[in-house]
């Protein structure tokens, strides 16, 4: 059955949609941090189909809002007053930090980058942008314009300029053998460097901790070292919260708040986690930026009742719940379980992350070289012994990440740990 559908699959859809998997998976269903496949078999869900399943598979709260939601009304655009928007909105900007604070929803973590890049290059009248190198904000034509992740850079024509700037990676590159001090003053000399040649830059945009560059970051504070340097030009800060919001980091309930010496960013993004598998992006921006366009403009499905209705659920759970101390508490245990367990193997470069957002780098043995086919190996043994990773990188897909559902328990945790221990034993 699923061979038929992996040959329906292959024939009808486009071939760089990657699939995991030599004998690619179909879920069928799932529930708290467990998924079941087709034939029935339960895997352990350290993935959360990209960091989305953010709360729990299948929660009662956002089942019960979506079918409640359904039942009256599913859509009826942003021409009319939409109450679950306003709610979620409310409650978005409040938990911002960002003073007067617009949300504006879109369906999808591109549009929503899309949006900010609007905003930015409109508010400065700059077509110019800074981004991380490894870095990736999603797929449009805007949003690739400033990916600086090779494997997901599928054209070099881009409707932006696009300067690429140091820091987002700490253990590769020119600078990586500077402690974490000297570092960040590299960096920003690099970037002072760089506002030098150039005609001055609508925005900064940048992810706390890169996604699918491998869960990779700079040491904390260098984004408050950076808007120091923006703040005196005027260019503004994007912070990419794509991945990182909502407390997945344990520490923070958002990726910049480890580096927030100086306050929020000027625009934040957001997407996956907040509706838990309904398509909710959005873009927060103090009203002064947020207004600044002089046509309007419209997402038709952004902010649909039912999605909204769903990320008030998922968040009320998600805060009352304090899902982000379970991120601190738990994924503080998980990954002292995994650098002991790395600490015996060869292939493991670098455990690296915090809350529940941890990557494993992995590199052929005594080198410092990308090991993408262990990577895959890696991949293929977690799934047969019942667990679920993703992986990802800059230098090759070479380090596995996980990203469990916010909820983890210990015991999952230590199932999970147990598992890949045989994992990297087996390579
Ligand atoms: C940091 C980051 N920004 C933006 C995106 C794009 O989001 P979407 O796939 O919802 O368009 C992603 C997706 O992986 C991401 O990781």
């Amino acid at each position: 059955m699923t061979h038929d559908l992996l040959g329906r699959h292959r024939a009808v859809l486009p071939d760089w949609l990657a699939l995991y998997y030599e004998d690619p998976l179909e879920l069928t269903h799932g529930e708290g941090r467990y998924v079941w496949d087709a034939a029935g078999r339960r895997y352990l869900d350290f993935f959360g189909g990209i960091l989305t399943t953010m709360t729990a598979h299948a929660l009662p709260e956002v089942a019960k809002a979506v079918a409640g939601q359904a039942g009256r009304l599913l859509h009826s655009s942003t021409l009319y007053l939409n109450r679950p928007m306003v709610d979620l909105a409310e409650r978005i900007a409040q938990l911002s930090g960002i003073p007067d604070a617009r949300v504006f929803f879109t369906t999808s973590g591109t549009e929503a980058n899309d949006t900010a890049l609007l905003l930015a290059t409109a508010y400065r009248r700059s077509d110019t942008v800074l981004a991380m190198r490894n870095s990736y904000h999603g797929r449009s034509f805007g949003a690739i314009g400033i990916t600086g992740n090779r494997g997901w850079s599928p054209t070099s024509l881009s409707p932006l300029r696009t300067l690429y700037v140091h820091g987002g990676v700490r253990t590769r590159g020119p600078y990586a053998h500077l402690d974490d001090r000297e570092f960040t003053a590299a960096c920003v000399a690099d970037l002072k460097d760089l506002l030098g040649h150039t005609r001055p830059p609508a925005a900064l945009i940048a992810e706390p901790v890169q996604g699918v560059g491998g869960f990779t970051s700079p040491p904390d504070g260098l984004y408050a070292a950076f808007r120091d340097v923006l703040h005196e030009r005027g260019i503004l800060w994007i912070s990419d919260e794509v991945q990182t919001g909502w407390g997945r980091t344990g520490d923070h309930f958002w990726g910049w708040q480890a580096h927030g010496r100086s306050g929020p960013p000027d625009i934040v993004t957001f997407a996956k986690g907040i509706g838990n598998g309904m398509s909710i992006g959005g873009v927060i921006a103090r009203a002064e930026i947020m207004n600044c366009l002089d046509a309007n403009s419209i997402s038709t499905f952004g902010g649909t009742q039912v999605t909204m209705a769903a990320g008030l659920a998922n968040l009320t759970h998600l805060l009352e719940h304090d899902l982000q101390g379970n991120a601190r508490r738990v994924g503080g245990l998980l990954i002292e379980r995994l650098r002991a367990v790395a600490a015996r193997s060869p292939h493991v470069r670098e455990v690296r992350g915090r809350g529940l957002m941890i990557g494993i780098e992995l590199t052929r043995p005594g080198t410092d070289e990308a090991d993408p086919r262990a990577a895959s190996a890696a991949l293929e043994e977690a799934r047969a012994a019942g667990l679920l990773i993703g992986k990802g990188g800059g230098h090759d897909t070479s380090v596995l990440r996980i990203a469990p559902p916010l909820s983890l328990t210990v015991a999952e945790a230590e199932e999970g740990a147990a598992i890949l221990d045989r994992v990297l034993s087996s390579l």
